[in-house]
């Protein structure tokens, strides 16, 4: 039995229904495990900038930066779509993960047998596939400098640049081949070496670090070529480090190989303060219908339980409630198919809480 502090941010667009969903599930599990949960309520994002008239404010940080983890929802949305740059809801995000020091982004793609027709691939491409995305998250083209808009002798010019320090690249390859020997021991590190300085030099580096684990079979690939051989053939792959920009497009190729994005949760670690979020975003087109799947977010309190707390007896609890209830052929309609049973937002949490007690 623990206590745990920690902080929730609802955020925009879907992220209050689904949170609701997730903390449901944390209910559950405190109950079972004997834990106790007491969470701070805080503010990045739309409704940060709504309340405060900033995307992150310092007391949010603060507040984030005294607790256990954060369980995250998502930002964004239309309303603060025309906003400058440094106003934006995704300012905000990426502030956080700076804030938090949290380089490393673990974004896991598992297919789940009884979802294998949900994915827009054939079901032999797709059964079986798990992959984790490595994904760098405080450095590169999203961080460096100069950047913004300027004016060149009377021509303006957009101007972002991708920098990476040597102890930038090391620390997030080093966790990726750690992380490979807990699976498969495989990795595959991505990125645009033909081109790019910046990745040549990432790729050196891969080579270099990659001496310290002989048990890891590993490669490079181009991210072109990356791109095509994950919905040619996923199932190769095991472990994919890579830098930001790369790993936000790749994730998301990833994960709907596994059929929704709305499935797909994600753990941001290795600095002060874990932070745990879907992949997905806010979804301002389905807000209010009740009809969001909450099981990204409730596999984000899994990933929460496991990295966050280092509870993972209750992580696994999570993760085989989840897998019950897909069994017993309940759906929210982005995972629909023909013989399941259609179920909303808070019918899929309450089903996922009941399954805690019953598998727990
Ligand atoms: C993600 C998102 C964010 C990113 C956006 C919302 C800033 O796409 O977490 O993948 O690009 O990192
Ligand atoms: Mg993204």
């Amino acid at each position: 039995m623990a206590e745990f502090k920690i902080a929730v941010m609802e955020g925009d667009g879907i992220g209050p229904e689904i949170v609701a969903e997730g903390l449901k599930v944390l209910a559950e599990i405190a109950a079972k495990f004997n834990h106790t949960f007491n969470y701070e309520k805080v503010y990045v994002g739309g409704c940060a900038i709504d309340m405060f008239d900033e995307p992150l404010p310092q007391s949010q940080v603060d507040t984030i930066l005294k607790c256990d983890a954060l369980f995250f929802g998502s930002v964004g949305g239309p309303k603060w779509d025309n906003l400058p740059q440094e106003k934006k809801p995704e300012t905000g995000l990426l502030g956080i993960r700076k804030a938090l020091g949290a380089f490393a982004n673990l974004r896991p793609a598992k297919v789940f047998d009884e979802l294998v027709n949900a994915s827009t691939l054939k079901p032999e491409v797709v059964k079986g596939i798990d992959i984790l995305v490595v994904r760098e998250l405080t450095g590169g083209i999203y961080f460096g400098q100069p950047k913004g808009v300027f004016e060149e002798n009377g021509k303006k010019k957009g101007l972002n640049t991708m920098v990476y320090y040597e102890d930038e690249i090391r620390r997030i390859v080093k966790l990726a081949f750690e992380l490979a020997m807990q699976r498969r021991k495989k990795l595959t590190s991505v990125d645009k070496a033909n081109v790019l300085d910046v990745s040549q030099f990432w790729r050196d580096i891969v080579n270099d670090v990659a001496q310290d684990y002989p048990d890891v079979e590993y490669n490079h690939l181009l991210v072109d070529n990356a791109a095509m051989q994950l919905v040619r053939d996923p199932k190769k792959f095991d472990v994919i480090v890579t830098g930001n920009i790369f790993g936000d497009i790749l994730s998301d190729e990833a994960s709907m190989l596994t059929g929704s994005i709305g499935m797909l949760a994600s753990s941001s670690v290795g600095g002060k303060v874990g932070m745990f979020e879907p992949i997905h975003g806010s979804a301002p087109d389905i807000v209010g219908l009740g009809i969001a799947n909450p099981i990204a977010q409730i596999e984000s309190a899994a990933m929460m339980l496991k990295y966050g707390l280092k509870l993972d007896k209750e992580a696994e609890t999570i993760e085989k409630a989840v897998d019950l209830v897909l069994k017993m052929g309940y759906r929210t309609p982005d995972i629909m198919s023909d013989g399941t049973k259609k179920v909303n937002t808070t019918q899929m949490g309450d089903l996922i809480a009941k399954a805690v007690g019953d598998v727990a």
